[in-house]
């Protein structure tokens, strides 16, 4: 997805820019560019391909520019070519933007600024910005410092759609504007320099402090200084954050991959994720939820919204909500949840949980919910992202940057947050006995060396991986919490090693999908609940009396048979059991990928953060 990243101190920008954009790598892009304020005007460098080949452009190291503005696209509008790379300039070269986010209306724009003598060069809905920008500056009479703010202003609220823009102009050279609306942007404070990013993580390096900007807000910056103002122009004060994340979080640690790095990084971050909240002998401490028993008892109905791997995280938070609360929970996939009329109203807890916090379907659905009048509650792994601002209530997985766009890590701490929120609200509303929340606890403060534990199965992994690494299709099958970690298992294995795959809730196979099994196609399954283990072990005899090649990954003690691999992790209680279970399963992925010479943290098609629809 688009990244964003600017400049402005003392310093030649454009080495910053590029390094700021190659951490920017891993939300997956496709061209890049920058645009600085030289002497002499504004320049642009851009190409499509990898933000490395800037290096290669010719005239780059001439950049001398202390001031700009930088891009990695990822096509929306347009292929992606060098013309439809960001920045974009209007046709004088006054105005140079980067954009991220989707303009709606701009073939609407776009023919207005036709008619008033304008050209465009791109495919892309961002030309028409620096364009509008120039459009509204001509007509402002008033010549004061705040001149080119104004046009950015007005040309704002022509624009329908999402936006984090970047602004330099040849007419202010000692500034940069910034604004948003929908589209991820923070600014680092620096000391006599300044720093734009749509991730914290791409400057994390520079500074610690940073202003979260919101929605229809202005920055307009020098290096010495940042001036906030309101969709009225109206000046704003705004308070700064620290952010704990150190910036060699951020980087690989001597992995080969970010991916398998954040794999061995699960039991530390499900650590962060516990932190202080399961105090010995006292009540779940949650420092930033407040909810009486009150409140908690007028809710009759919560859902859980979210995408992909998060979602699957909120399928066990259902289990284990509905089994300590005795409140029934729905689980939606964010991007059907906002086109249907769900059924909500102030007696409705709506919970979303995004590691990025910035992924669109699951802002709207955010929206749509408070619309309604549900009380919203956020799980995220960034603080201070879109979705955290917008609910009503924030928790967060302190899980640490994931950068492979792989998630694993933030998708067992946000099974191991759900697990200690469910307990929460039970303790709150004391639907659950003390006795088997003081067990429950105990058996998530153990969680970390369980995990730790399950890790060790890598090189049994691995050898498998070499096995399977050729197959066309495989299937995944498991019962209650299993089936989740099946449906995120087949996930992972998807979106990184290409190989088509299907997850089954066992006792469905005989309803269809077992038409599909045949000689040597491979069945894996997942067996940690001991009431069901009878029940899926028969399911697998199913396959192989059909032939099929199976792995079990189990907990338990199975019934000896002939099943072809058994990989045996550590057990513990059904709800935690994803959280361990997922472990043979993100290495399996992670190795048939390697086995295959694939690109483990930026798998093709694939972005980090989906901040578009
Ligand atoms: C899978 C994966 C995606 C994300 C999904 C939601 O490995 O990374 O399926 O889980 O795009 O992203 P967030 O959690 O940032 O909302």
């Amino acid at each position: 997805m688009c990244g964003i990243i600017g400049y402005i101190g003392t310093k030649k920008a454009s080495p910053i820019l590029i390094n700021g954009l190659l951490r920017l790598e891993y939300r997956g892009y496709d061209s890049a560019g920058i645009s600085t304020v030289e002497k002499n005007g504004l320049s642009i460098m851009k190409d499509k391909g990898r933000v490395k080949n800037l290096y290669n452009l010719k005239g780059i190291d001439d950049l001398d520019g202390t001031i700009g503005i930088a891009h990695t696209r990822w096509a929306t509008h347009g292929k992606p070519s060098k013309e439809n790379s960001h920045p974009h300039m209007d046709n004088s070269k006054s105005f140079s933007v980067v954009h991220n986010g989707i303009i709606e209306n701009y073939n609407e724009l776009k023919n207005f600024l036709k008619g008033k003598g304008y050209n465009f060069y791109s495919q892309t809905d961002t030309e028409i910005v620096p364009n509008l920008i120039h459009y509204y500056y001509s007509k402002d009479s008033n010549n004061d410092k705040y001149r080119v703010l104004r046009a950015v202003q007005s040309a704002c609220k022509d624009i329908k759609g999402s936006y984090a823009f970047e602004i330099i102009s040849k007419y202010m050279p000692n500034n940069m504007i910034v604004v948003r609306k929908d589209s991820p942007l923070v600014i680092g404070k620096g000391d006599g320099e300044n720093y734009v990013s749509s991730d914290i993580p791409a400057i994390l390096s520079f500074t610690k402090d940073f202003y979260l900007l919101n929605d229809n807000e202005f920055a307009f910056l020098s290096k010495d200084n940042i001036e906030f103002f309101d969709i009225n122009l109206n000046k704003i004060d705004k308070k700064i954050d620290s952010i704990e994340w150190n910036a060699s979080a951020a980087d690989k640690n001597g992995f080969e991959d970010y991916m398998l790095k954040e794999i061995y990084e699960q039991p530390s971050a499900i650590r962060e994720t516990i932190g202080s909240r399961l105090p010995e002998n006292e009540p779940c401490n949650f420092e930033d939820l407040n909810f009486s028993k009150e409140f908690l008892s007028s809710i009759n109905k919560m859902y859980i919204i979210a995408c992909g791997t998060a979602m699957h995280a909120g399928l066990t938070g259902k289990y284990v909500i509905e089994q300590l609360c005795n409140i029934p929970v729905t689980v939606d996939i964010a991007s059907e949840f906002r086109y249907r009329n769900p059924i909500i109203d102030k007696n409705t807890l709506c919970i979303f949980i995004s590691q990025s916090g910035e992924t669109a379907d699951t802002i709207a659905a955010l929206k749509l919910s408070k619309s309604k009048g549900a009380t919203t509650l956020a799980i995220s792994n960034v603080i201070g992202s879109s979705i955290t601002r917008e609910a009503d209530y924030s928790i967060y997985t302190h899980a640490g940057p994931e950068i492979a766009v792989a998630s694993t890590k933030a998708y067992t701490s946000q099974v191991t947050l759900l697990n200690i929120l469910a307990i929460y609200f039970a303790e709150v509303l004391e639907s659950t006995s003390k006795d088997i929340i003081t067990k429950f606890k105990k058996e998530i403060l153990e969680l970390p060396a369980k995990v730790e534990e399950a890790l060790k199965c890598s090189d049994d992994i691995k050898d498998f991986s070499k096995k399977i690494y050729q197959e066309k299709d495989v299937f995944f099958l498991g019962r209650g919490v299993d089936y989740n970690t099946a449906l995120e298992a087949s996930l992972k294995l998807k979106e990184i090693s290409y190989i088509h795959s299907d997850a089954y809730a066992a006792g469905e196979l005989k309803h269809g999908p077992i038409a599909l099994i045949e000689n040597d196609v491979t069945v894996i399954s997942v067996i940690t609940d001991e009431n069901l283990v009878e029940k899926t072990i028969s399911n697998i005899q199913e396959v192989i009396s059909r032939g099929a090649k199976t792995l079990v990954i189990s907990s338990l003690e199975l019934p000896s048979n002939n099943i072809d691999f058994v990989i045996n992790i550590p057990h513990t209680s059904v709800f935690l059991s994803p959280i361990v279970s997922i472990i043979p399963f993100q290495l399996l992925s992670y190795f048939i990928s390697k086995e295959k010479g694939l690109d483990v943290d930026k798998p093709r098609n694939l972005a980090k953060s989906v901040t578009v629809e």
